[in-house]
């Protein structure tokens, strides 16, 4: 993606929450950790496994499927199975919209 693309409203989400958006063929888990929000890969490095549909615990998300941990700030790996990173996108709001651009 080279630009920022609209994903969502503000009030779609609620602190410490994450939900999957898509920007053509890429999945992105959009959270919002204290008024702030934040864009990773949504698909696990492990075995493909929903992060939108994870636990958010700080600023971390569990992997439904195995249990991976990632920072929803950075995309680090913070425990395993998974051995890497998911990419990280830049986040803007406009308004009330939130907006992600590039990884
Ligand atoms: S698919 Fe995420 S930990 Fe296995």
């Amino acid at each position: 993606m080279d630009d920022f693309v609209s994903v969502a409203k503000t009030t779609d989400l609620s602190d410490g929450e994450i939900m999957l958006v898509e920007v053509g063929d890429e999945r992105i888990a959009l959270s919002r950790i204290d008024g702030s929000f934040y864009a990773i890969g949504e698909v696990c490095p492990h075995a493909e496994g929903p992060l939108s549909e994870g636990i958010v615990d700080d600023d971390e998300v569990e992997c439904p499927w195995h249990g991976s941990r990632f920072n929803v700030k950075t995309g680090e790996v913070t425990s395993p199975p998974a051995g890497e990173a998911v990419a990280r996108y830049a986040v803007r709001l406009e308004g009330d919209d939130v907006l992600v651009g590039p990884a």
